[in-house]
């Protein structure tokens, strides 16, 4: 079946444009570039022309993800799967393309609402990336953006849609019961990243958890981190390493009121040999506290 390549671009509607600028430069050193328009900025980490999209709609959560595939057999093919499944798709017009400065693009809805666009022919820069701060810059090539987690009112016919019709392989499923009832996550990749989408099962109060940039240096987290703590931006989770992904990471709290998780040194997945894993816990290896305070139902998480 036709598969999508990597998680290409976000769009996220914010009511504090400033504050998120703040936050991606003092924290991730990104680059802001202007907008279209007065009230819309495109965030970069790479070559591509932006990988974010803030808009000043102020809905404070995700309104679309791009994700991308090789090219326009792969596009066509991914329709025919996507109305196969009983999928309603709408072609993208010539001003959407543009827009979003891709060849071609189809759009619809995910089964949590999220506005899902397919494309194909990435926007490519020509000028460098110049972060704000120094660093290293950010693990993009062949793995995308990063991950987003997605709160999932229904977690089984998520899976579905991204496993069965759009071709993504599941890394893992954790089940474990907690003070406040079960709690169902699944992990799914579409490249070596070892997930480039995540679902929580239940509604939360937005659609999105938390967006996930992986740096390719651990110093440039530790200078993240010591950012936050110099301008008082909240940490939600401390450093840690994840059970399942092995990402050294911390998560901050972002102006939109979800997370921005700040990582690096995630283990990859070889798909020839992959086997999908099971965990039930969300504790670390070691580190990310809160998770820990999730588990256990103490009153702190
Ligand atoms: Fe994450």
């Amino acid at each position: 079946m036709a598969q999508i390549s990597e998680l290409g671009y976000l769009g996220v509607g914010v009511s504090d444009l400033a504050a998120w600028k703040r936050v991606v430069t003092t924290v991730f050193g990104m680059q802001v570039v202007p907008g279209d328009t007065p009230d819309m900025s495109y965030l970069r980490i790479d070559q591509h022309q932006y990988r974010i999209e803030l808009n000043s709609r102020g809905t404070d959560d995700l309104e679309f993800a791009g994700w991308e595939v090789k090219d326009a057999a792969t596009l066509e093919a991914i329709a025919t799967q996507l109305e196969d499944g009983g999928v309603k798709v709408k072609a993208g017009t010539r001003d959407d393309a543009a827009q979003r400065r891709v060849v071609d693009l189809i759009k619809c809805l995910d089964p949590n609402g999220i506005a899902t666009e397919i494309f194909y022919g990435h926007p490519v820069d020509p000028r460098p990336y110049q972060p704000s701060r120094a660093g290293s810059g950010f693990k993009t090539a062949g793995q995308g953006l990063g991950h987003i987690l997605v709160h999932s009112p229904d977690i089984d016919a998520s899976v579905s849609f991204y496993r069965d019709i759009l071709g993504f392989r599941v890394s893992d499923f954790t089940t474990l019961s907690t003070p406040n009832g079960p709690l169902r996550l699944t992990f799914l990749h579409c490249n070596p990243r070892h997930h480039s989408i995540a679902f929580i099962g239940g509604p939360g109060p937005k659609r999105l958890n938390h967006i996930m940039f992986e740096s390719n240096a651990l110093m440039d987290v530790g200078i993240g981190r010591d950012a936050c703590l110099a301008h008082g931006i909240p940490i939600a989770i401390d450093l840690g390493c994840h059970m399942n992904d092995q990402m050294v990471s911390f998560y901050m709290g972002c102006p939109s009121g979800f997370a921005l998780e700040y990582g690096w040194g995630a283990r990859v997945i070889d798909d020839a040999t992959w086997q999908v894993e099971h965990y039930d816990s969300v504790e670390s290896i070691w580190g990310h506290p809160q998770l820990k305070m999730l588990a256990t139902g103490d009153a702190a998480a």
